[in-house]
């Protein structure tokens, strides 16, 4: 087993600056999706506060009022405090997960009269969210007392800085620390320290966002900076309490304590705590910002001196500039693996939207090797896989294409969670599991990296015989509860598919519910274990096991059920073979009657989130046999009409992601273009509202990076669904290979950058060509192709081809059934 240095990815060459001239970072609009209230959150859950890339410490702004799953809203919202750690987009808790450890700054009060508890320093903003800005890498926001807050960050630490309202003549600035309150108020004990060098060190166990289970995390505030003594003027400080549980949000601060500590109850404790520190302030003008107080943070899931030694090694120096800088620089740095050569003529929108959206789907996972609390191991820990159901469609097939060093990172954070749990992790956020919501769709992840990169592993430093056991262990066993992890395989090898009403005899427990969405997750899950052997040459009896299991999606498929004048739907089965009947537009927006469409036990249609209309339409490695079972190309297209005119698409959740696309394998690449500029541009857009549902840990940013590319990922394969572009050209650049790949659209047609191209536009694409040699299908290309350096040239033009994908007889993208993906 080979491993990889830590610190590599940050050394090696990155090749070619391909926008030397351009500051992309300047592209990033860090508000997109942080509208409030639509789809159970904001519209998209976004954060837009100070992060690198992968980081642990993500700092922002928490309002008061939810959903705010990611702490921040764009609204007129009073804030509460700057907290260190938020999630991405995430569904789960409409009241958030992390926002640990918040500060708020206070003005001029008396010490022990000062409001400290979120209650009482709760502060509008001085123009609502319109007082708020963000560059990667930097946040600021105005408070209606006249005090600015900044952010900038590292990956465990960073600095956050507080300007107060000058005065004429001497005062007081205050800083709360504040130990409880998280985004869920659900703090179950932990301690804070004060230490009269201007050190405060925090610990505190808190609930995950989306599970069972609770997390303890830690932090170390420095107020003072060593190479400027005399900036600092604190003056005085001390603790807030609650007089009491019963009376949470009465406190009492008590001048020159130094510490409290609440033991872990396993409740979640009301009470109100932390520190409050005073500065002086010299006098000032008005205009003279002059009254600063900086704090340097750092955290961890280690200990509290972990977190202050995160905080040393990474911003030694108090050096705001270089801080926000070197973050900048790693964005950029991200941003340039995609680049647009002819940027000044792309249209403005689309730009903003690439790079916002590249931005987005690098902010997650996050990075926490040497912060595993866990076991230790020499390879990198990720958290925040939140949930892999969300990332492996597009998350994980983008980075596959710029970013493989991550990506092997990512992915040894997978393995090597099967190789402490047994089990590939699903939902692990918070540092815990968190709930599997269909299939184990780590799996598709792992899949994907064997059949591209499996020949570059341990280059990469991934062991692939571990990956391909990870793979068989998840798909073989079946945990004792699979609700938090794995799969109920004992149903789905016994029987082919998942039986409702089925009590398993082998006691693994597991919410028993979902089971025609699950079966249909399960079998890509072992099409991805099928692929893996295949790369891997794996023996012939595996190779045929999991080619035959995956093609059990057809067992759920029952021909005598009909809607909307369709025959035939994807339903849940008794173990007696006979289906369980659920009406197809169950759980679909338009569902007429209210339905549980999520994991509970009252989710009694079996699909998740989404309903048999939609679901049917799932079997990404075979589609051909959902076409025959659906009789044939044409009822196949009308079918697909028929759901997006219905409405029956759900363009902001996962499930809906691959819909516009289908269309190529019924050979009408026509439609496809269409629809990805109908959905694009009917469903995103450069506001607080432009993501049509939870950006779900960039699951969607991903997805809008693709539709702006012409592509569209083939999970767990080496195939991508090729269209018509919303750029000109564009240049991916791959990290291993050191290669450009520059795609360019002969005839490109900004007319076409519409929900509906003008009649004649050229929006169809009618030849692909990589280095020169024109393709047989207009319909895919290879991953290859796309890292593999040199030119790809897409020709569009007004009219649709008359032999769809090409007339070769792989012109069509690959199914299983007949006999794709060899
Ligand atoms: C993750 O953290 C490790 C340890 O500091 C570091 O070596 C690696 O470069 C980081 N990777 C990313 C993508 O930030
Ligand atoms: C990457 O390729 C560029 C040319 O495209 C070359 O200048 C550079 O030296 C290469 N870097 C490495 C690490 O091979
Ligand atoms: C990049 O653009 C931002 C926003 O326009 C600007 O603040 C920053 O100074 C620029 N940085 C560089 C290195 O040009
Ligand atoms: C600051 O607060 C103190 C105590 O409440 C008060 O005496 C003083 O006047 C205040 N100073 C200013 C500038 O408001
Ligand atoms: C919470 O934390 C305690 C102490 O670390 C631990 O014993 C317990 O198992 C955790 N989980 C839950 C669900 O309480
Ligand atoms: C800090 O202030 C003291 C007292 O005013 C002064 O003697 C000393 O030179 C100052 N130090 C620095 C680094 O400015
Ligand atoms: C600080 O105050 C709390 C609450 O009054 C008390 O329990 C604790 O012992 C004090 N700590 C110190 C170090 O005095
Ligand atoms: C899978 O194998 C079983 C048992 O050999 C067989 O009955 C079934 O037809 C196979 N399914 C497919 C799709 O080949
Ligand atoms: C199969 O089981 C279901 C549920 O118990 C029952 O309604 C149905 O009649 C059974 N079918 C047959 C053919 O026995
Ligand atoms: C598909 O829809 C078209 C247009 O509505 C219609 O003419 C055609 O008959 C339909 N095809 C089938 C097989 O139903």
């Amino acid at each position: 087993m080979r491993f990889r240095p830590t610190g590599l990815i940050l050394t090696l060459s990155l090749g070619p600056a391909l926008n030397a001239a351009t500051n992309l970072t300047s592209l990033v609009n860090l508000f997109i999706g942080t509208s409030s209230g639509a789809n159970g959150g904001s519209g998209g859950n976004g954060f837009p506060g100070a992060a690198v890339p992968h980081a642990m410490a993500k700092v922002g702004i928490d309002v008061n009022t939810a959903p705010r799953q990611a702490g921040y809203i764009a609204d007129d919202s009073p804030v509460t405090g700057i907290s260190l750690m938020h999630d991405e987009g995430t569904g789960g808790n409409t009241d958030g997960g992390y926002g640990i450890f918040p500060l708020f700054p206070l003005g001029n009060c008396s010490f022990t009269s000062c409001p400290a508890t979120l209650q009482a320093r709760s502060t509008l903003r001085q123009f609502g969210s319109a007082s708020d800005s963000a560059t990667p890498g930097y946040f600021t926001t105005m408070l209606i007392s006249g005090i600015q807050i900044e952010a900038t960050s590292t990956r465990r630490a960073g600095l956050i800085r507080f300007t107060f309202p000058a005065f004429t003549a001497p005062t007081t600035n205050h800083i709360v620390v504040d130990l409880v309150d998280d985004l869920q108020r659900s703090f179950q004990g932990g301690s804070i320290s004060i230490s009269p060098s201007a050190r405060v060190m925090l610990s505190g166990t808190f609930l995950q966002s989306y599970g069972t289970d609770n997390y303890t995390a830690y932090a170390c505030y420095d107020f003072a900076d060593p190479a400027q003594p005399n900036a600092t003027r604190l003056v005085q400080f001390g603790t807030y309490q609650s007089t009491s549980v019963s009376s949470p949000n009465t406190i009492t601060i008590t001048p020159f304590n130094t510490s409290l500590s609440y033991p872990f109850t396993g409740n979640t404790n009301p009470i109100q705590a932390g520190a409050l520190l005073e500065f002086d302030a010299p006098a000032g003008t008005a205009e003279s910002f002059s009254s600063t107080v900086t704090a340097r943070f750092g955290v961890s899931f280690i200990s509290s001196e972990q977190a202050c030694l995160n905080a040393e090694a990474e911003v030694p120096v108090w050096d705001w500039d270089a801080v926000q800088e070197a973050s900048r620089a790693q964005w950029e740095n991200v941003l340039e693996r995609v680049a647009l050569p002819n940027l000044e003529n792309e249209d403005a929108t689309v730009v903003e939207l690439l790079y916002s959206s590249l931005y987005r789907a690098s902010l997650v996972p996050a990075n926490m090797t040497e912060e595993n609390p866990y076991w230790s191991s020499p390879y990198a820990f990720y958290d925040a896989m939140f949930c892999s159901w969300d990332v492996f469609r597009t998350v994980h097939p983008l980075l596959s294409i710029t970013s493989p060093l991550e990506w092997a990172d990512i992915v040894n954070a997978y393995v090597d969670g099967w190789r402490h749990t047994g089990y590939i992790p699903e939902c692990r956020a918070n540092t815990k599991a968190g709930y599997v919501q269909g299939g184990s769709d780590g799996m598709p992840i792992l899949g994907d990296f064997a059949v591209k990169y499996g020949a570059h592993a341990s280059e990469l430093g991934v062991p692939i015989g571990d990956l391909y056991q990870a793979l068989v262990d998840t798909a073989e066993n079946t945990p004792s509860n699979w609700y938090m992890v794995g799969r109920q395989n004992t149903a789905w090898i016994t029987f082919g598919y998942i039986p409702t009403d089925w009590v398993d005899p082998s006691g693994a427990m597991g919410l028993p519910t979902r089971e025609a969405s699950r079966a249909l997750e399960y079998a890509v899950g072992d099409f991805a274990v099928r692929q893996a052997a295949v790369a891997l040459d794996e023996s012939a009896s595996d190779i045929a096991k999991y080619t035959n299991r995956s093609m059990n999606f057809v067992n759920h498929w029952d021909p005598t059920v009909s809607s909307d004048g369709y025959n035939g739907f994807m339903q849940r089965r008794y173990p007696n073979g006979t289906f369980a009947f659920s009406p197809p537009d169950a759980c679909s927006p338009i569902d007429p009657t209210p339905h549980s469409c999520v994991r509970g036990t009252d989710n009694d249609v079996g699909f998740y989130e989404s309903s048999s209309w939609e679901m049917s339409f799932f079997a990404p490695h075979s589609m051909s046999t959902i076409i025959r079972l659906m009789g044939g190309d044409e009822l196949f297209v009308n079918r697909t009409n028929l759901y997006f005119s219905m409405g029956y698409f759900s363009a902001g959740n996962e499930p809906s992601f691959q819909m516009p696309w289908m269309y190529h394998y019924a050979n009408r690449p026509d439609v496809s273009a269409l629809r990805v500029r109908q959905v694009v541009y009917t469903f995103f857009g450069t506001g607080i509202g432009g993501i049509p549902g939870n950006d779900d840990s960039g699951a969607m940013a991903a997805l809008l990076v693709f539709h702006i590319l012409g592509l569209y990922p083939v999970p767990a394969s080496r195939q991508l669904l090729i269209g018509s572009p919303l750029v000109s050209s564009y240049t991916v650049h791959n990290q291993l290979f050191n290669t450009s790949t520059t795609v360019t659209v002969q005839n490109f047609d900004a007319t076409t950058l519409a929900a509906t191209p003008p009649a004649g536009s050229q929006v169809y694409v009618q030849s692909v060509t990589v280095n020169g040699v024109q393709r047989d299908s207009i319909c895919w290309i290879a991953w290859d192709d796309i890292v593999g350096g040199g030119e790809i040239v897409i020709a569009v033009g007004a009219d649709p081809t008359t032999d769809g994908c090409g007339s070769a007889p792989d012109s069509r993208p690959s199914s299983l059934e007949q006999g794709g993906f060899a």
